[in-house]
């Protein structure tokens, strides 16, 4: 990666923020783009060269991959809404902003280009899911990962461009303020809250968000296409996990399992196979869940 010009879609969201800092310590030069205002956001003391600009306007995508030249991609961007009221729009952007970024790169000499999928595609189905696994998303954000994930392999396959898909699962850590299960947990039991949850038996498959940087750094370096699940492999109820972070929070915080019911569509059990990522990249999970949660209720503590 040194002195390689990378350029980071989503720049300012959650996982970015991860890659960046970990891109420039590994020597790079780092491209960011995304909607929202560089200063304000989570990379603004980052050494990054930035570009303010919403994916769903082609011409400005075209321009800004022209100007600045790439040697790898890593398409991040995606809106993770899942309101089913906004099927139409959540999934014609998301495919939209993929389109235009993987369109830009055709007739460029790219070494690589990472695609961020999602696990939600698998929504439904048996687990553990493989790379194989029919998709069965249960959300629109879930639908427009399928669609994303067949424009790779269209792409790669007609148009040779190197693309590989990493499939992350549920991912947590530092950086990350949005109201997925963990950071509104964590939130909740440092400020001593009273929390109505599910009876909390689903399960799910969590991974630190620097295992999934080590990820996305080995798929920028290897010569593989195709799609890659980044996971545990093991599967932890939610009753688990939340009484886990409560203690390790220290919190006196009131847990009322069963208050809520279980969220509509969603199965009992969700967890990934990790074996092809293993295999082909060398990849491994390293870090506990229980060291993961620690640093990221660090810095929660540090940032409200
Ligand atoms: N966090 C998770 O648990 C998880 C799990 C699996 C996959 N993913 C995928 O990883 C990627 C990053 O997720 P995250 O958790 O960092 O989310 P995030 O919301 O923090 O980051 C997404 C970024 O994309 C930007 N963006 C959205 N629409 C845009 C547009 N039209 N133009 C320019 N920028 C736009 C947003 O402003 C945001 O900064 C997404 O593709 C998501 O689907 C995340």
């Amino acid at each position: 990666m040194k002195n390689s010009k990378v350029l980071v879609t989503g720049a300012t969201g959650f996982i970015a923020y991860n890659l960046i800092k970990e891109l420039i310590s590994l020597g790079a030069e780092v491209i960011g783009l995304d909607i929202v205002p560089f200063i304000g956001s989570r990379i603004e003391k980052l050494d990054v060269e930035f570009f303010q600009l919403d994916l769903l306007n082609e011409e400005k995508v075209r321009e800004v991959i022209n100007k600045t030249a790439p040697d790898y991609v890593v398409h991040l961007a995606a809106s993770i809404e899942r309101d089913p009221k906004l099927i139409g729009a959540i999934v014609k952007n998301n495919f939209e902003m993929s389109l235009n970024v993987f369109n830009a790169l055709l007739d460029k000499p790219i070494k690589k280009i990472v695609s961020i999928g999602s696990a939600d595609v698998y929504g439904n189905n048996a687990p553990p899911f493989t790379e194989e696994t029919k998709p069965m998303p249960t959300s629109a954000y879930g639908l427009s990962k399928v669609l994303i994930s067949e424009l790779c392999s269209l792409y790669s396959r007609i148009h040779a461009l190197p693309i590989i898909e990493i499939r992350p699962f549920l991912v947590y850590g530092q950086g990350q303020t949005n109201n997925q299960f963990i950071p509104y947990f964590i939130k909740e039991c440092l400020k001593g809250n009273e929390v109505d949850l599910t009876p909390g038996d689903q399960t799910k498959d969590f991974v630190y968000v620097g295992d999934l940087i080590n990820a996305i750094i080995l798929a920028l370096e290897s010569d593989k296409t195709g799609v890659y699940n980044v996971c545990s492999g093991k599967e932890v109820k939610i009753k688990d996990v939340s009484s886990l972070i409560k203690e390790l929070c220290k919190s006196n915080s009131n847990i009322n399992f069963g208050a809520r019911p279980y969220r509509k569509g969603d199965g009992m059990h969700f967890f990934g196979s990790n074996e092809k990522i293993k295999r082909e990249l060398g990849w491994i999970p390293k870090t506990s869940l229980s060291e993961g949660l620690k640093i990221a209720i660090a810095w929660q503590k540090a940032n409200s």
